[in-house]
């Protein structure tokens, strides 16, 4: 194990009961997988619409079939701690990213990127499934896994600190 020190992580979308709940729980399933266990992970969304929900049945339904639990998530919106809280911010598309980036208090030290930065060649969102199809959870979930090994790569190098 290359780094001692945690690693706190916020995965957000806008609703955090589609996109985000799916990659808090496709990512800590990963970690806990590849031993990584200084690592920690928790989502939140933009908006406040679902707060205390549990995530989409669609979403449950389809990272059940991946073997990944998300049923006991709640959703919770973003709060201004959480600037100070986690190392890495991770939104899930453009219009999330900018809206952390409008939130973040000054000075605030933590990393705000998008996650499919983790997973080149993908594309660079994870799109919002919500209003959509089946074959829109399936994308989440192929975007969020890919996103994740990415990332436990250069969480493992130590990689995640330099880049941008
Ligand atoms: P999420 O999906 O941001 O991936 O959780 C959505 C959930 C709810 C809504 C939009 C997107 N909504 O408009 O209620």
């Amino acid at each position: 194990m290359s780094c001692e020190k945690s690693v706190r992580i916020l995965l957000v979308c806008l609703g955090n009961i589609c996109r985000s709940p799916t990659a808090h729980g496709v990512l800590e399933h990963r970690l806990r997988a590849a031993g990584l266990d200084w690592v920690t992970v928790d989502s939140a969304g933009t908006a406040a619409y679902h707060q205390g929900n549990a995530p989409d049945a669609r979403a449950t339904a389809a990272a059940a079939r991946r073997n990944v639990p998300l049923a006991h998530l709640r959703a919770r919106q973003v709060v201004a701690a959480d600037f100070e809280t986690f190392d890495l911010i991770l939104a899930m598309d453009a219009q999330n990213l900018a809206d952390l980036r409008a939130q973040a208090p000054a000075g605030s030290l933590a990393s705000v990127r998008l996650f499919m930065d983790f997973a080149k060649g993908l594309g660079t969102e994870v799109p919002d499934p919500y209003y959509g199809g089946a074959a829109g959870f399936e994308q989440v979930l192929d975007r969020v896994e890919a996103a994740s090994d990415g990332l436990i790569g250069q969480l493992r190098s130590g990689a995640w600190q330099g880049a941008e």
